[in-house]
């Protein structure tokens, strides 16, 4: 009934409050004993009414009866009150404890990992698990004690008052109960987790398709297109009607013997009515069982209900859980990065968590401190892959990436990401002022230096063209910005930086030929004196750079300058053709 793993789990975050949990529940166990007393009491005034019946006046202990009533109602509705106050409290510090340190976590881990969990599924883990969780603690806990208390107390009644009318008022509801328990069945807790992880599947491809839903629209697709999120929908949809199905018998013997109580207190009472001295008395009695199987009954219900309740909480807590053992990068911090900024990656290997294809296989190549290296190669080949290892979003299955001589595993995360700037494929603004965007780079930059970066990476007309300047907010009403000038404010970012590696994960398409020429400008400042990686698609913006690497199927096919690899006749002579010609075509087109 009270799950002992669900509440030690959730007393796991709960600290001291853990107290305040076990005074609400007691609490809320008196309140449940002393709601019992107005019932007996309202049940003497019916007796004596009828005792006396037809000389009322003889009634005369029915008003203290009424009166007591009445107070112990109010007594046992302020208990509630305190000991909902208490859950309440305590249940909000809990899920507190809990989302604080499910984000503090979540900083902790890989970058990558959130490449690999979409974000409709962190937010459901963190927010709704929490969420149900406090509502368990708020309110299904005290009401369960109290659930739990009350039917014990009225058994104790009924059995002592009449054992065999005891019997005969309990016999429907326990019945009804064993429907119940077969409809539950053993796999009721697998049953809730399978419903739970394909809603946390639905909602998930949910976001990705409205994510997706420009490029369906534009491609003139259905639904039908997006068949991960249609898939996700015909699962629940099959799970949902074959569980319901399955429980259509026992809850239909369930509905029926539980709307039979009445018969059977009448059936009953028929039998018995003969062992009561008087018919009188038979009635009064008879009334008591009226009164009381009833409530017997329904916090029975209650309890059963609540058990579907805690299996929630439970499978909650058990995500939270999960997600808590994901297990963060070691840091050792035996090491430093400091004056030496040499990258080398030697023998990496490397397959995605989820995949299960290699996406790099033993490539070793060097950066040398202070000088642009590019990597380039048909899509797919591993190049964001390798630029991301070497920020540390995953460790490398075999093989090592060393700064300056240090293995990157051995310095702090805070160490490697303030000596990195990486600048992404395709760069996200937070929905906060375009200063509050640009001095993610550096939090503490004063405005001189702000301007500077504004200057550097050329975004003085993107802010030039809204009123409010700087302070505009990205991603507002009207506030839209396009995919290179948010490259731009990406780059102003890393100027404001000013770290000295920078991994720079070209755009495949920049809006404008005017965009891409200031954006150019603006990398010339950026990468002034630093180790720079480049991923570059556009062949012709990393000609001159003197170490270029040709990066295929996750493999290094060649390296060397342009004029060299032009030489060697492999696969960057004829990516240099294919671009050529595109690059013609589109000459042709703007002539
Ligand atoms: N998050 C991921 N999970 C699983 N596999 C991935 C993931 N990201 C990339 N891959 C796979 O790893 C391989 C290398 O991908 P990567 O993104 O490094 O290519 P790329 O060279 O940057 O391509 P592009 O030029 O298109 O940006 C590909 O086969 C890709 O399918
Ligand atoms: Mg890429």
């Amino acid at each position: 009934m009270i799950n002992k793993n669900l509440m030690k789990g959730l007393f796991k975050f709960a600290g001291r409050h853990k107290y305040l949990t076990i005074a609400g529940m007691i609490f809320s166990a008196i309140s449940a004993i002393l709601s019992v007393v107005p019932i007996i009491m309202i049940w003497l005034c019916t007796a004596e009414v009828i005792d006396t019946w037809p000389n009322f006046q003889d009634a005369t202990s029915i008003k203290t009866y009424a009166w007591m009533a009445l107070i112990f109602s109010v007594i046992s509705i302020l208990v509630y009150f305190a000991a909902l106050m208490c859950t309440h409290f305590a249940a909000f510090r809990i899920a507190k404890n809990m989302r604080i340190e499910a984000l503090t976590h979540l900083m902790k881990l890989p970058l990558g990992y959130f490449n690999e969990s979409g974000s409709g599924k962190l937010r459901r883990v963190i927010d709704e698990s929490s969420g149900h969780t406090e509502t368990y603690l708020a309110h299904q806990l005290p009401d369960l004690v109290g659930a739990m208390v009350t039917p014990i107390a009225v058994l104790i009644l009924l059995f002592t008052f009449n054992w065999k009318m005891g019997l005969i008022s309990i016999a429907p509801i326990i019945i009804s109960f064993l429907f119940l328990f077969q409809m539950i069945g053993k796999d009721h807790a697998q049953n809730i987790k399978n419903y739970q992880t394909s809603l946390e599947n639905m909602n998930n491809e949910a976001v990705e398709y409205v994510r997706g839903i420009p490029v369906v629209k534009t491609f003139g697709q259905s639904i039908f297109s997006f068949k991960k999120f249609y898939d996700t929908i015909i699962q629940y949809r099959d799970f949902a009607v074959t569980y319901t199905l399955r429980l259509r018998r026992p809850m239909s013997f369930y509905t029926l013997f539980i709307n039979a109580i009445p018969i059977f207190l009448v059936l009953g009472s028929i039998f018995l009515i003969s062992t009561s001295p008087t018919p009188k008395k038979f009635f009064v009695d008879f009334l008591f069982y009226v009164f009381f199987t009833p409530i017997c009954f329904n916090m029975m219900n209650k309890i059963m209900w609540s058990s579907e309740e805690s299996v929630k909480a439970e499978d909650a807590l058990n995500r939270i859980n999960e997600m808590l053992k994901k297990e963060p990068l070691k840091e050792t911090g035996k090491a430093k990065l400091k004056g030496n900024f040499d990258i080398s990656i030697k023998d990496v290997s490397f397959t995605y968590p989820n995949s299960n294809n290699k996406a790099l296989s033993n490539i070793s190549l060097e950066i040398p401190q202070g000088t642009t290296t590019a990597l380039v190669g048909p899509s797919g080949g591993g190049k964001s892959t390798t630029a991301m290892l070497i920020a540390r979003f995953f460790d490398v299955d075999s093989g090592s990436i060393s700064i300056g001589g240090v293995d990157i595993r051995d310095v702090t995360e805070k160490d490697l990401m303030s000596n990195i700037s990486f600048v992404f494929q395709d760069n996200h603004l937070f929905k906060a002022s375009i200063l509050e965007n640009i001095m993610e780079g550096k939090p503490d930059a004063t405005m001189e230096e702000v301007t500077y970066a504004i200057k550097a990476a050329h975004c003085e007309d993107i802010i030039a063209k809204f009123e409010s300047g700087l302070s505009t907010v990205v991603g507002t009403k009207g506030v839209y910005l396009s995919g290179g000038e948010v490259q731009r404010i990406a780059l102003a970012r890393a100027i404001l930086k000013d770290s000295p590696i920078i991994l720079l994960d070209e755009a495949t398409a920049f809006a404008d030929p005017e965009n891409e020429y200031e954006i150019q400008l603006a990398l010339k400042e950026l990468t002034k004196d630093k180790t720079v990686l480049v991923i570059a698609h556009r062949l012709s913006t990393i000609k001159n750079v003197s170490n270029i690497h040709v990066v295929s199927d996750g493999k290094l096919m060649e390296s060397g300058n342009h004029r060299e690899l032009l030489e060697k006749n492999c696969l960057y002579k004829s990516m240099w053709d294919e671009y050529q010609k595109a690059a013609s075509w589109k000459l042709k087109e703007v002539i």
